[in-house]
């Protein structure tokens, strides 16, 4: 079983980015708690980090062609609210899975962010638990991915 994590644009400041919006927990630090929990169940765990749309719909896209994943965990950062692109490389993957994840509570947060454009191409959706939320996704997705 594999799974792909994506993270979106100024993720990789986890740590260092707002620490009192997202925390002092570095993106290297919720990898290795991922990667614990995959190594248990016997799952194989992809990582990316991607400041640029295209990248990550190329990898998206890369899912139904030579780089097959079983299911996805994507945090899409500030794309969630602009990305058509994104929203529809997650829609053409649509048999696999995904969690949409944010660190905050974006429906608490401005305006603009109370949108998600691409929740709705996801299976789920686990907003404002902090960085926990990406275990409960890969939680989730591996419950999933069980039946
Ligand atoms: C975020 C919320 C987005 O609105 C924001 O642009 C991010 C992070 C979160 O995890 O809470 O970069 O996706």
């Amino acid at each position: 079983m594999k799974v792909l994590v994506i993270n979106g644009p100024n993720l990789g400041l986890l740590g260092v980015r707002e620490p009192d919006i997202y925390g002092n927990t570095t993106l290297a630090d919720v990898e290795k708690r991922l990667q614990e929990i995959a190594d248990s169940v016997n799952c194989t765990l992809e990582f990316l980090q991607s400041n640029h749309e295209g990248v990550i719909v190329d990898r998206l896209n890369a899912i139904l062609t030579d780089e097959p994943v079983d299911g996805i965990v994507i945090n899409p950062a500030a794309y969630t609210h602009t990305s058509v692109a994104i929203t529809d490389a997650l829609r053409a993957c649509s048999k696999v899975p995904a969690i949409e994840v944010h660190i905050s509570n974006i429906s608490s947060r401005e305006s603009f962010r109370h949108e998600s454009l691409t929740a709705p191409a996801c299976t789920g959706m686990i907003a404002g638990l902090g960085v926990n939320g990406y275990e409960w996704a890969l939680r989730a997705l591996l419950k999933i991915l069980k039946k």
